[in-house]
């Protein structure tokens, strides 16, 4: 408790009265009907992270005019009576667990996907600016089809100037939801005045292109979010909490807003009444790559200094945001930083997480690891989901409850669908023995985890709780039938990973052309010294040796920093194979210095990641020159050079001291197929079963865990 004591202290904002410190940062979810009803799911969401801890929930865009100016299609609504009955439903479920809730309410204005589809009006304070980028391009065949903006009905939308009517209509929605909001029991609403919506339209130097007094000096810019704040403040009662969320910058963007204009806005807010400001950012899509800078921030604590400023120049409460850690957080409250800390990302991948820190058990947290699959979901129209955590928007129908009837399940391998099936197999109280062919628990997430270090700290949650709990672990084992018929297990969960057939490449045979699996196998010492042998000239192996790289495979810090010394590939590496393993591992490979190129036969990079990771990686790999060529047919493999052949069937080289093939990863059932065959009771879990990756894996042992 003492390390988080300013994040757990409660606190007072305005008139609302927080047990603690920690926001449910406002996430647009999916999770209402089309009609903008709240939904049994969505209200089980919430309450679950109410009965996690938080102090308070803030439900993200609640569309104030339903459905005109709505932009996701499962968007909840609060723009008549005919709402109130399930936000009531869902205020109460929260307030049962001792948290408060509120709701942001907005209108999305020139990004209101529902209007551009159903063929309604554009509402905007000027005519748009459009930016050119790139991130199409990177979609496969299946997210175009269901990408947001390309549901228009037809290529024109028509764009409506809000003339003054227009105007006092929609601060009269504004005002009309938070009364509506307070009727249904919230405790308060956050204005949204970011993001590029509505109201950041008119506040932004950049957008505002109108020559009223709504457009032109920051005092006509400001003008329309006063009204809303004032028209606001006036329909609901003095203690029902009113704040609005703006930008600080609205990066990449040229004459957009910056920090001192944000300062000034922040003050009149705090002028007008409002119960506290949250700091977070907008950035204009001009790479995909943008979009982790703002609004979903890569950079930890990426805002952070940025509310400090804020906070130093108003009175009111300050809410800080963007991937802060509770020990940042704590610290910044102490400083005098911020007054409360919203979290998004971590509290979908952990809803317990105050409650973890209370108990003080923070190493429990299940963490988020940044890879957008959440927010990659609002792109293609479909519900939130969790990769580290398959409970998220599933708390209506998935459960841990204790076993009926506890039974003996064997577990075969230790990587993430293994560990994640024995956690919960053993939380409801069934007996677990996981067999682990290595000395260590993690499998392919050891290696990912070097190339993304964001899922090394899964790993450690997920290692940390299998081993507090207790569940037979037996490393280095070979899951023999001997050892299943002495163990009697009821059932067999097979977890070993997915087979990695090398292609039949004319050359793969070649010692400087790696699999993926050796290379992997070589880097964490998972019987590495099979792979040295054949792999490596004597010399290599002394380096191998001497950087110790094989005696130190059990820290990824150690292996981070020697694989920079010394690793088995040369100077200049093709790999084939662009999907999530191969372009993961270019971005770890630029990092030691290699020069890289990545051929992929299909005409998609990337499409295991999420959307926006995808754009990231893309865009960090085409700054460091890494050449990625898709419809590229290897022929062959000579000593110094890779041969393909384009769509065009040309065929081309390129040349290469050490090749990777990253290729080939299939499901792989022949284990618990031969167990079968030998009476015992196995099923395929993760990778084995179906490709999956982390997400996959973990949601699969979930599954498997809870059908016992
Ligand atoms: C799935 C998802 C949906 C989001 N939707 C909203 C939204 O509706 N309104 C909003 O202001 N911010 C939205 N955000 C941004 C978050 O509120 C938060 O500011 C951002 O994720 C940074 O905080 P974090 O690092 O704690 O996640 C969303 C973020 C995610 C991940
Ligand atoms: S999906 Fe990924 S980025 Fe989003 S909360 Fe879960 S772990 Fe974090």
């Amino acid at each position: 408790m003492s390390q988080y004591k300013h994040l757990l202290s409660p606190g007072k904002l305005g008139p609302i009265d927080l047990r603690n410190r920690i926001i449910l940062s406002p996430m647009g979810d999916n999770f209402s009907d089309p009609d903008g009803y709240c939904t049994e799911q969505m209200q089980a969401y919430y309450e679950a992270r109410a009965a996690g801890g938080a102090g308070l929930i803030i439900m993200g865009v609640v569309s104030i005019a339903f459905p005109h100016g709505t932009a996701e299609p499962f968007q909840c609504a609060i723009s008549d009576d005919k709402y109130i009955p399930g936000l009531a439903k869902l205020a109460e479920r929260v307030h049962k667990h001792g948290a408060k809730v509120a709701m942001q309410i907005q209108h999305a204005g020139k990004v209101a996907a529902r209007d551009l589809s159903e063929g309604r009006d554009l509402w905007v304070p000027s005519i748009p600016r459009m930016t050119k980028n790139n991130i199409m391009s990177s979609l496969t065949q299946e997210e175009l089809g269901k990408f947001i903006s390309s549901q228009r009905r037809d290529s024109n939308p028509v764009i409506r100037v809000m003339d003054k009517n227009d105007i006092a209509q929609m601060v009269e929605w504004f005002a009309a939801a938070a009364e509506r909001a307070e009727k249904a029991g919230f405790d308060g609403v956050e204005i949204h005045a970011a993001h590029n919506y509505i109201i950041a339209g008119f506040l932004s130097p950049y957008h505002n292109q109108r020559d009223d007094e709504y457009g032109g000096s920051f005092e006509n810019r400001v003008r329309f979010l006063r009204e809303v704040m004032q028209a606001v403040r006036a329909r609901v009662s003095p203690t029902f909490g009113v704040w609005v969320r703006i930008d600080a910058y609205e990066m990449h963007t040229e004459g957009g807003i910056t920090l001192e204009e944000a300062k000034k806005v922040a003050q009149i807010a705090d002028e007008d009444g409002m119960h506290a400001i949250a700091v977070s950012a907008y950035a204009t899509i001009t790479r995909g790559s943008a979009f982790t800078d703002a609004p979903l921030v890569q950079k930890p604590a990426g805002y952070l200094d940025w509310a400090a400023q804020i906070k130093s120049v108003v009175n009111t409460s300050v809410i800080a945001l963007g991937r802060i850690e509770p020990d940042v957080g704590d610290k910044a409250i102490a400083a005098g930083q911020c007054d409360f800390i919203a979290m998004g990302r971590k509290l979908l991948a952990d809803p317990e997480l105050p409650n973890k820190l209370i108990a003080g058990k923070p190493e429990t947290i299940r963490p988020c690891i940044y890879c957008y699959v959440c927010v990659s979901q609002i792109f293609i129209n479909e519900r939130i989901k969790c990769a580290a955590n398959p409970f998220t928007g599933q708390e209506f129908q998935k459960v841990i409850l204790p076993a009926t009837q506890n039974k003996h399940v064997a577990i075969i391998g230790g990587g993430p669908a293994g560990m994640e099936a024995a956690r919960i197999a053993r939380q409801r109280g069934h007996k677990v023995t996981l067999i682990e062919r290595s000395n260590r628990l993690g499998g392919t997430l050891f290696f990912a985890a070097l190339a993304y270090p964001e899922n090394g700290v899964l790993l450690d949650n997920l290692t940390a709780q299998v081993k507090a709990l207790d569940i037979d672990i037996r490393y280095n084992t070979a899951a023999t039938a001997e050892l299943l018929s002495s163990l009697h297990a009821d059932q067999v969960f097979v977890a070993t990973g997915a087979k990695r057939d090398a292609p039949s490449i004319p050359g793969a045979e070649m010692k400087h052309v790696w699999s993926g699996d050796e290379l992997r196998r070589l880097m964490t010492g998972d019987r590495a010294d099979e792979i040295a042998k054949n792999k490596l000239s004597l010399t290599q192996r002394t380096m191998m040796k001497a950087g110790s790289l094989s005696g130190a495979t059990n820290s990824r810090d150690a292996l981070q920093g020697l694989s920079k010394l010394w690793m088995p590939l040369g100077k200049k590496v093709v790999i084939v194979g662009g999907g999530l393993v191969g372009l993961e591992l270019a971005e770890f490979l630029i990092e030691r210095g290699r020069h890289v190129t990545v051929l992929e036969p299909s005409p998609s990079l990337g499409a295991e990641l999420s959307i926006v990771r995808r754009w990231r990686v893309l865009d960090n790999l085409s700054d460091h020159n890494v050449a990625m060529l898709t419809h590229c047919e290897v022929t062959s493999i000579d000593k110094n050079q890779v041969n393909y052949q384009d769509k065009d069937g040309q065929q081309h080289s390129v040349a290469a001291d050490s090749v990777v093939l990253a290729v080939g990863a299939s499901p792989d059932h022949s284990l618990a197929t031969s167990l079968n065959q030998q009476g015992f009771n196995a099923i395929s879990i993760g990778d084995c079963d179906t490709l999956g990756y982390i997400e996959g894996a973990l949601r699969s042992g979930t599954n498997a865990a809870l059908s016992l």
